[in-house]
């Protein structure tokens, strides 16, 4: 085993440094102090109400349309209980997150993947399976810096998805917990403020605040969202409180701008320092910098074992998650590379490590 640092490029989450925690600790004792019934009683099972109004505000809707969860993964689960049943035919992108992939699958959804490009989803592929009559109820799509690829969905394919939900009747689940961590180029509109009767919208504080605080939601036509309230109550009487009270703090008193300012700030160098050392290290990969969010999916020249790559990396104390996680089948030489939670030293160290790995496994292939 290696006694080299560990040099993680594999879990989606901020590293400490870029994480307020004394911001947190004040906006706890603020909320404790200003609504204590609020934060220790039980609450209601869509969430702690100011913070739903400021939701609800942020996206023009009213708080009926809101609900807040613990985690935007338990909304997305809440979402498919009242969505997909067994046998479903449901839209994701290729890649997708894998937990989308396993929660689908989990349900016995008919999971169809269509080809993701640096633009979104190939949205004529889509309509051409939509013609030859594939029927999804839902399409499950990550509008902004995509999870895995890091790529963003174009105006045009925006309202082109928007238009064969509506032609073909399913629902646009738009999972957007990256949005407001665009470093580069033009923020595009919501398909939630395009089209509010056929999207749904996910989103969640884990990337802009902290994953530990367990603060996501949904926003979605009323019927939906009384569906999963009751589903919410009968599940665990009311999300967490406490978490959503610091939260609303924390959103209110304006840190969470700060927040944003000083995760985006650090996204963007080390999505350059990212760049910069495969160029420099790795020239066979072939990768599209983002313009925003946390990851950055890498192609290896076709042959590349990236399963044999991942072992080599790991004898030299660096993780990234294979692209073979993303997808049903193929993918064999790619890989995603998260650099929300490295610093620039630890990107310049762990991918001159990977290099080497790489060299390694491709001088054994010969
Ligand atoms: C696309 C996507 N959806 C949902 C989630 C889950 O987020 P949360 O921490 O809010 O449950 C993630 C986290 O990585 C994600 O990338």
């Amino acid at each position: 085993m290696s006694d080299l640092r560990p040099i993680s490029f594999a879990r989606g989450a901020p590293s400490l440094d870029i994480v307020d925690v004394e911001g947190l600790k004040e906006a706890a004792h603020a909320a404790f102090t200003n609504d204590p019934a609020g934060l220790t009683g039980y609450g209601t099972a869509i969430g702690y109400p100011p913070l739903r109004a400021w939701i609800a505000e942020r996206h023009g809707v009213a708080p009926e349309n809101v609900i807040v969860t613990n985690g935007s993964m338990q909304a997305d689960a809440f979402l498919f209980d009242v969505l997909v049943s067994e046998g479903d035919t449901v839209i994701v992108e290729l890649p997708t997150y894998d937990r989308t992939l396993l929660s689908l699958r989990g349900r016995g959804a008919q999971v169809r993947m269509v080809e993701l490009e640096p633009d979104g989803i190939d949205v004529e592929a889509l309509a051409r399976l939509l013609d030859a009559g594939v029927r999804p109820t839902l399409a499950h799509i990550i509008p902004n810096f995509q999870n895995p690829a890091g790529y963003t969905l174009s105006q045009p394919k925006r309202e082109r998805l928007l238009e064969l939900a509506r032609s073909h009747g399913f629902v646009v689940f738009e999972d957007d917990p990256y949005v407001e961590l665009r470093f580069s180029g033009e923020r595009l509109p919501t398909m939630l403020s395009l089209d509010p009767e056929n999207v749904v919208y996910a989103s969640s504080f884990s990337k802009t605040v902290a994953p530990g605080i367990r603060v996501g939601y949904l926003v979605g036509p009323r019927p939906i969202i009384a569906q999963i309230e009751k589903l919410a109550t009968g599940t665990y009487i009311s999300p967490n409180m406490v978490a959503q009270g610091i939260v609303n703090q924390f959103a209110r008193s304006g840190a969470i701008e700060r927040s944003v300012q000083t995760v985006k700030t650090a996204l963007a160098q080390r999505a350059t320092a990212l760049a910069a050392a495969l160029e420099r290290e790795l020239p066979d990969a072939r990768f599209v910098k983002p313009q925003g969010g946390y990851f950055m999916w890498v192609k290896l020249p076709e042959g590349t074992d990236v399963a044999a790559l991942f072992t080599a990396a790991a004898a030299r104390n660096v993780q990234f998650v294979k692209g073979t996680d993303f997808v049903l089948e193929g993918h064999e030489s790619t890989l995603r590379l998260a650099y929300a939670g490295v610093t620039v030293a630890e990107i310049e160290e762990g991918i001159a490590r990977l290099a080497d790995a790489y060299r390694e496994v491709t001088a054994s292939r010969g």
